[in-house]
């Protein structure tokens, strides 16, 4: 294309690359399925929107209509035959249109967005469950993600067996009200060692984003937990010349 202008153009950075480190406060929960995440998602919202916290709730995959497209081919038992690079960008398909839709948006108002897994979920079941690397995860990361790290991430590694066995009793309830939701669940347990050890690894590598709780405790308990912490982290982030909530 002789005289084109558009390969000699700066690089244009999208919105959100460009708009720096947003306000709010953006909390990531992660761990093995049934792990208890969205059971203390629901108890964290409602213990900050009680203190006067603008909260947001999103999850990966879903969370946007089209995540929620994406979600139900990625996790439909039915699909059949999906490489694992595919899932792989379906996991950041999903993600991308998640942070521009709902969580940069609502950082950007001040809020706090908690959010039922992100980037770690992909490097523990597409890198370390699927066998593909942290690497290409971590790459595609920051070049899909405009750099949107959590300002923390609350990692619940209750025990291995009673993750699976929460889970599937779980899904057994959602496939009986219609939803089908068992395309992971149905892997082996090498899998999810492979994915236990991933999120071990990224725990060990970033102590100071990931908080780890281990054990089988009580629902209540963690939650005591998990306020304390976030409460700590939320007074740090309000420190002069911090920048979050911010
Ligand atoms: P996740 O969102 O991580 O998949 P859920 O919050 O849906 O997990 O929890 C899975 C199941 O385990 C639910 O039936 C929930 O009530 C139960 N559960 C969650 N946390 C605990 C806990 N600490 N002890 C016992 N049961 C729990
Ligand atoms: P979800 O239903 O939120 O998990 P849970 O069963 O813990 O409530 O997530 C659906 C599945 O998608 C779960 O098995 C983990 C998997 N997943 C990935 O493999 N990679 C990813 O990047 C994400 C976000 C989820």
């Amino acid at each position: 294309m002789p005289g084109a202008a558009w390969f000699r153009m700066p690089v244009v950075y999208t919105p959100a690359m460009t708009q720096g480190r947003p306000r709010g406060f953006f909390l990531t929960f992660e761990g093995l399925d049934g792990s208890g995440k969205s059971t203390q998602i629901r108890r964290l919202a409602a213990a900050l929107e009680t203190r006067g916290h603008a909260v947001t709730v999103t999850r990966q995959p879903g969370g946007t209509r089209v995540g929620d497209r994406i979600r139900a081919l990625l996790l439909d038992s039915r699909t059949e035959g999906l490489d694992p690079m595919t899932e792989l960008g379906l996991m950041f398909s999903d993600r991308a249109q998640g942070i521009a839709e709902v969580i940069r948006p609502a950082l950007e108002a001040g809020r706090i967005v908690l959010c039922d897994r992100y980037t770690d979920s992909t490097e523990a079941y597409q890198g370390g469950g699927r066998g593909l690397g942290s690497e290409i995860v971590l790459r595609m990361h920051e070049n899909l993600c405009g750099g949107l790290d959590p300002d923390l991430t609350i990692l619940l590694l209750a025990g291995f067996e009673r993750s699976l066995t929460r889970a599937r009793r779980r899904n057994g309830r959602a496939a009986s009200a219609g939803q089908d939701e068992n395309r992971f669940e149905a892997e082996d347990a090498a899998f999810y060692r492979r994915v236990y050890d991933k999120y071990r690894e990224i725990a060990a590598r970033e102590p100071d984003r990931v908080e780890v709780i281990e054990g089988d405790k009580s629902i209540a308990f963690i939650h005591q937990e998990i306020v304390k912490l976030v409460e700590a982290r939320l007074a740090r982030s309000r420190e002069p010349g911090q920048g979050a909530e911010r």
